[in-house]
């Protein structure tokens, strides 16, 4: 199997790479652009991959709100070129997606199944359930996984940035940390998520699936975990997303039913909690002595 990973600079892409090892066909954004379709025949021809995994996004979810062409050009129309381009080929595609495209229903307190329709409430959301329905619309033979809340190591070359090292750098640089109360989300590890998709390649999945961590917290009760883990305890304080502010909107309510996962016979990843833990130590381990 020779698996080209797109976004290979990123979170999730490094550990797929790491994962996969001498079947994985990396491609950064300087080989492989969504903007530039040019780019994405080349490395299709060149490469002559089986799978394509797309992890390669537009993923600032407030500055989307003033940049709105750019998350699209990305997420919607870039997936879109990607999805003809692998429709055309035969090729299997996995492409990921996000909770977001949820929430528009603010009173929902139950997990989202894959049946339910969409609601997003921003123009991230909105880009990346655009690119949803083009790989449906676009490339018979799909997967794509929606997640939660994503953090892990990064790819070759990226940069570490996640809602656990800015809490972490926050309290190393003995900050206020205001964090929310009202938005409920099952954090995912990359590492848990990198196994789960392998899985579903070897056995070539197709449709919509939900796949995050086990059991769910406010994030908060994240911060709080990274903090009681960590040994840290800096000045945390609870707010509302009204008194946060963002500039995007955000569900309350994110749980993503495993239901389906379940159903096809494998396991639920493992809980939130036993994942950080993991993370942290992985984390500790990459730091100079
Ligand atoms: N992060 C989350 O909390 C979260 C939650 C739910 C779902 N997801 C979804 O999960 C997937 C993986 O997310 P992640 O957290 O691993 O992302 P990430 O760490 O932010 O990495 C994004 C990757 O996309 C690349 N990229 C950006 N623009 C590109 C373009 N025009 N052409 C090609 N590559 C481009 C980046 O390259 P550079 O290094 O060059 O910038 C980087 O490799 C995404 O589909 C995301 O929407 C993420």
């Amino acid at each position: 199997m020779r698996v080209l990973i797109l976004g290979a600079t990123g979170q999730l892409g490094g550990a797929l790479l790491r994962r996969l090892g001498a079947s994985a066909v990396p491609a950064g954004r300087d080989r492989a652009d969504l903007t530039q379709p040019d780019s994405l025949r080349r490395v299709l021809d060149e490469e002559q991959p089986d799978v394509v995994i797309n992890c390669a996004a537009y993923n600032l979810v407030d500055r989307a709100e003033s940049e709105p062409h750019a998350a699209f050009a990305v997420n919607a129309v870039g997936v879109r070129e990607l999805a003809l381009e692998c429709g055309r080929r035969g090729l299997y595609l996995v492409h990921f997606s996000t909770d977001y495209v949820f929430g528009l229903d603010e009173g929902r307190r139950h997990p989202y199944t894959e049946a339910d329709l969409p609601g997003p409430l921003s123009v991230y959301g909105v880009s990346k359930l655009a690119g949803e329905n083009f790989v449906q619309a676009h490339c018979p033979r799909h997967l794509v996984i929606r997640t939660c809340g994503l953090y892990g190591l990064p790819g070759v070359g990226g940069k570490a940035g996640n809602f656990v090292e800015a809490m972490l750098r926050l309290a190393q640089a003995g900050q206020t940390i205001r964090v929310k109360t009202d938005e409920i989300c099952s954090p995912t590890y990359t590492v848990d998520l990198a196994e789960a998709t392998i899985a579903l390649v070897e056995r070539r999945v197709t449709g919509l699936l939900h796949v995050t961590s086990s059991g769910q917290c406010s994030r908060y009760e994240f911060a709080e975990e990274i903090f009681r883990q960590a040994g840290l305890r800096p000045n945390l304080v609870a707010v509302t997303s009204a008194e946060y502010g963002s500039p995007a909107r955000r569900p309350f309510y994110a749980i993503l039913s495993q239901d389906r996962l379940r159903s096809l016979g494998l396991p639920p990843l493992p809980e939130w909690r036993d994942a950080l833990s993991r993370y942290l130590h992985e984390r500790q381990a990459l730091r100079p002595v």
